[in-house]
């Protein structure tokens, strides 16, 4: 008979590196199990059983060592490498142990998924029953790449800070543990800078927004606008950093800063302009004066109290040379620094930015358009225009995560079908986020060390709500948490039945992925942004 992968007992996503299961009696889960953990494990004993608890109505007490059923502990010395654990299921218990916080976290991630798929609702459905049942299994695990990450733009379109929270839920079940946040560009500034409060003041809203892609453009009419406070980073970033999450902060530049030129006119080469209703790359872009660095060295000093990552974003992508081109202060820059044209100004600045990281201890991160011009030391490239730039960059001897379009760009098009909403790019499928390998073929092992990991990056100008993000995001991250964590070789033969049963845990998070078969006619309305 063929196997439901639904009712497989142990279908797990991310696929372990090593799974034992003989199919025998496994732990049943009741009223009076109990729980415990040592010290290290604590914060993830609290988070098990409010998530476990919540689903099963079970009240999962904290028990001591000797009369708990669930186990969970840190042991360094086991050997089971950075983030792993190792998870043991038998009649008498189950038992979590971590190489580190992280690595128990992960063991309990995949406790979870052992359990039928409402051990992902938030309340018990029906009568607890004996359906609370963990099978027989050993997991021993660890993930391939130290940076499984995801870029969520929020600057073209803004999601509050409950959309975020729930967003790092979905990146934890999936053992992923970077959320880079776009938190700048032309349309929107959305960080409170204590200093300069004009920036969310005025740079925050716009007045209407481009809807599709057509031309001439249509514009919706609607303001568009909202702001992360300075205490929405501190419970993001600590809600995060309780599930092994790394917030990292963009704040984009020297280009897509029209928003910020907006709120303070001085930044920029042309005075006042408004706050970006249009998608694309112009011209406006932030002049290379004194003054400009100083305000953004001060943002950054406000950013670097608010964000622990030891990697500080300044974007540097897409930045047209036109307008330093006709500048008097960008060329008398230009004469004074010894720099050979507009590429160099650009490097010049982001240098700058980067020697003011370093000073401050973190790490200067860049799309890679920071490459031209010339590397500023010790910065991390993020390759986004294909691998070549990861490729130069890890043989320059800079660490670097590759987010290629063609396998990263979750805002590219799902199908050719009419129905898929505002189709960009290139065709994504999940097969083709599920295919490829984030390291380069043309690197040899030893540059290959300088790739950290990967990320899926996801712009939002054509996502404008929660469940529209859901329809781009799923499952193809689920895919590519697989691609991040797993050492397994992949095929996607294999993969397909163990997605299938984990879009059942999505429905019961309330998670509106886009269907396996294709959109529905409703998931398309000309001229209406999202859904009813
Ligand atoms: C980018 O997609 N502009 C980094």
């Amino acid at each position: 008979m063929p196997d439901n992968p639904r009712n497989s007992p142990v279908s797990l996503l991310p696929r372990p590196g090593e799974v034992t299961a003989d199919g025998s009696e496994g732990l049943a889960l009741d009223a009076a199990t109990r729980i415990s953990a040592d010290q290290a494990a604590g914060p993830t004993l609290t988070w098990l059983r409010r998530e476990l608890g919540a689903a099963t109505g079970l009240p999962l007490s904290i028990g001591h060592e000797q009369d708990a059923r669930i186990r969970l502990s840190v042991d360094p010395t086991a050997g089971l490498g950075e983030e792993g654990y190792r998870l043991i299921v038998d009649t008498e218990g189950a038992i979590v142990v971590g190489h580190d916080p992280a690595g128990v976290f992960y063991g309990a991630q995949t406790l979870r998924q052992l359990l039928p798929a409402d051990a992902y609702r938030d309340a018990p459905v029906g009568e607890a029953s004996d359906r609370w049942k963990l099978p027989s299994v050993r997991v021993t695990d660890a993930p391939r790449f130290r940076w499984r990450g995801v870029m969520l733009d929020i600057a073209r379109h803004f999601q509050p800070k409950r959309e975020i929270l729930r967003f790092i839920d979905l990146l934890a079940l999936h053992k992923l543990n970077v959320l880079h946040l776009h938190l700048s560009d032309d349309q929107g500034w959305r960080v409170e800078i204590r200093r300069y409060p004009k920036l969310t003041e005025k740079g925050s809203w716009r007045t209407e927004s481009q809807v599709g892609m057509t031309k001439p453009p249509v514009f919706d009419g609607r303001p568009h606008g909202g702001f992360l406070t300075q205490d929405d980073i501190r419970e993001i970033v600590a809600y995060a950093a309780e599930r092994h999450v790394m917030v990292v902060p963009e704040i984009d530049v020297p280009g897509h800063s029209q928003a910020a030129i907006h709120a303070y006119p001085e930044l920029g080469e042309v005075g006042e302009i408004p706050v970006g209703t249009r998608w694309g790359i112009f011209d406006e872009v932030l002049a290379v004066t004194d003054h400009v660095l100083d305000f953004y060295k001060n943002v950054f000093d406000e950013l670097i109290e608010l964000f622990p990552s030891p990697y500080v974003h300044v974007g540097g992508d897409e930045c047209p040379k036109t307008q330093w081109k006709n500048s008097e202060s960008a060329q008398q820059r230009i004469r004074e620094e010894g720099l050979a044209d507009e590429d160099e100004l650009q490097s010049w600045f982001i240098r700058r930015l980067g020697d003011h990281l370093t000073e401050r201890g973190r790490r200067l991160l860049g799309w890679d358009e920071i490459l031209e011009g010339g590397l500023a030391p010790g910065a991390t490239v993020l390759s986004w225009r294909g691998e070549e730039g990861g490729i130069a960059a890890a043989r320059a001897g800079h660490d670097v995560v590759m987010a290629p379009t063609a396998t990263s760009y979750l805002d590219y098009k799902q199908s050719e079908s009419p129905d898929e909403p505002v189709p960009v790019g290139t065709l994504l499928r999940v097969e083709d986020v599920y295919a490829g390998d984030p390291v380069p073929s043309d690197l040899t092992e030893k540059e290959a060390e300088h790739v950290l990991g990967a990320q899926v990056n996801l712009w939002t100008e054509h996502i404008d709500t929660p469940r529209r993000l859901d329809y781009m995001v799923f499952p193809r991250l689920s895919a590519f948490a697989e691609k991040v964590w797993s050492t397994h070789e992949r095929d996607y033969a294999e993969f397909e039945p163990r997605l299938v049963h984990h879009l059942g845990r999505l429905d019961a998070a309330g998670v509106e992925y886009r269907p396996m078969d294709g959109p529905r006619p409703w998931h398309s309305r000309p001229g209406v942004q999202g859904w009813g």
